[in-house]
Order: structure tokens, then C-alpha cells, then sequence
């Protein structure tokens, strides 16, 4: 029997993303829904691709991502994964998947046996410090989403910045610390104001991917349809539309590849404070 190493040579890996952000290297990374585009996202370079339960908004048209099953989660992570060949494929856990240990571990397998994924994503409430170790000491690689957390909406009051104040912010900085003690691989800060997201990158060894949280984070992120403005609505402050005067998707994305890896994106404009 022939050993064969679990990434084909060149794929982007959990250890690479750990070593760019001790190389001070941006990390760049894109949602993706089906093959075709996550196969563009891959060529464009882009490191990591999340299969989000946005799609509920982006693709279902869906006013929040609560809906969003286990089982939709799976078809699209299946479809996402065929047209990866470099980027790393992580997948969010939707609401309600994860609401005890037993239960995330079972769909979290689910998401990596069936789906493909190589790190799943959950957002940060009380209960998740022991699913984030539970997980971690199963193998299982995981991404805290903190900030504002889509799926706690109706809590949140709303789409909103999150810890401008603070107790919230000494609540997220401590937060995101116990999270990387207890084995989380990365943390995903939303609508963050960007001095808190620079004391969080500062203050945990795993990289900090950012999407409205400023440019001192370790990487971005941001939703596909959003950068190629076909978004349902107002495009969100803190993105940016890249179709506009490119001349191809591949190079609207090779754009943003670049000017993230730059760190000419985002820019002030794009950020809270
Ligand atoms: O579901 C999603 O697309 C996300 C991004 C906003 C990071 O979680």
C-alpha cells in the first residue's frame, strides 16, 4: 500500500493558514456555493472557501440563515468541494445543528464525511466552549464565528456592529481566548470596530479572519455575490464591489485576492470604528 499524503501537493492546509499569519502573510477567502464558481475562486488563488448559510440568503432568498438545514449545508458543501483542488474548504454548522455536544459532534462528521469540509465553522454563544472542545479533541477542526453572529439575529436585535462598548468588547477579547485554549483553529470576527479586531489578532496564536472588522486582522473575508454586486438589496458597508470595471469574474476575484493579500482592502471606508 502506497502512502499518500491527505492534501494533494500545493493545497492550501490548516498549518499553512497558521504559518502565514505567524509570516505576518494576508490570508484571503471568499464564500462559494456550487462548483463553477468555487472552481474560479481556486484559480483566482483565494486560500479558503466558506460554505456559509448565507446561501440561505444569497441563494434561497431567504430573509436570515435560520432556516438553513443540515441537508442543504451537505449538497452544497459536495457541489463547492468538486471544484476545489487548492483552497481549503470549510463549511458552517446552521442554527440548531450544534445545539448539544453529542449533536454537533454527529453533524460536523457529517459536514466532513459526506460534504468534504476540512474545518467547520460555528457561531460563538454560551454553550460552545465545550462543543469547541469536544470537537477538537474528536480531530475535528474548527472556526468560532464571534461578533455579529447571523444565526442569534432576533437576540442581536438586528444586523449590527458588535462590541463597541465595553463590557462587549472585554466579553469578545476573553471570549476568543478561551475559544483558542480550548481548541479552536481560527476565529471569524463580523462587524467588528477595527481596534478591537487588532487586540483579538494580537492577542491568540490562530488566525483571525475578518469580514467588516478592519485591516489588522490576519485575513479577510467576504460573501461571493456581494464583491460581484448581484447581492438582494444594499451591498453591506464593509464590502466592496469588484465586477466594476473588471473584466471577467476570475478577474473581479484576482482582484480581491490581491489587493487583500496587498493590504489595500479594506479600506477605511469599509471599516467600523
Ligand atoms: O455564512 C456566511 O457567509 C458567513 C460569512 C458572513 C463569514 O458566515
Amino acid at each position: 500500500m502506497s502512502v499518500q499524503s491527505a492534501a494533494p501537493k500545493g493545497a492550501i492546509t490548516l498549518s499553512k493558514l497558521k504559518k502565514m499569519k505567524q509570516n505576518k502573510q494576508k490570508i484571503t477567502s471568499l464564500t462559494a456555493y456550487d462548483a463553477s464558481f468555487a472552481a474560479v475562486i481556486d484559480e483566482a488563488g483565494v486560500d479558503f472557501v466558506l460554505v456559509g448559510d448565507s446561501l440561505g440568503m444569497v441563494v434561497q432568498g431567504l430573509n436570515t440563515t435560520l432556516p438553513v438545514t443540515m441537508d442543504e449545508m451537505i449538497y452544497h458543501s459536495k457541489i463547492v468541494s468538486r471544484g476545489l483542488s487548492r483552497a481549503l474548504l470549510m463549511v458552517d454548522m446552521p442554527f440548531m445543528s450544534y445545539a448539544t455536544p453529542e449533536q454537533a459532534l454527529t453533524n460536523a462528521a457529517r459536514l466532513m464525511k459526506e460534504g468534504g469540509a476540512k474545518i467547520i465553522k460555528l457561531e460563538w454563544g454560551a454553550l460552545e466552549v465545550e462543543m469547541v472542545r469536544r470537537l477538537s479533541e474528536c480531530g475535528i477542526p474548527v472556526c468560532a464565528h464571534l461578533g455579529l453572529t447571523p444565526q442569534t439575529v432576533h437576540k442581536l436585535g438586528g444586523y449590527r456592529v458588535q462590541g463597541r462598548d465595553n463590557p462587549t468588547a472585554e466579553k469578545m477579547r476573553r471570549d476568543a481566548k478561551i475559544l483558542e485554549e480550548a481548541g479552536a483553529d481560527m476565529i471569524l470576527l463580523e462587524c467588528v470596530p477595527e481596534l478591537l479586531a487588532k487586540e483579538i489578532t494580537e492577542l491568540v496564536q490562530v488566525p483571525v479572519i475578518g469580514i467588516g472588522a478592519g485591516a489588522d486582522v490576519d485575513g479577510q473575508i467576504l460573501v461571493l455575490y456581494d464583491i460581484m454586486g448581484i447581492s438582494k438589496g444594499k451591498r453591506p458597508l464593509f464590502s466592496k464591489d469588484y465586477m466594476m470595471g473588471a473584466e471577467s469574474i476570475l478577474a473581479a476575484i484576482q482582484m480581491y485576492d490581491k489587493q487583500v493579500r496587498a493590504g489595500t482592502f479594506p479600506a477605511a471606508e469599509h471599516t467600523f470604528s
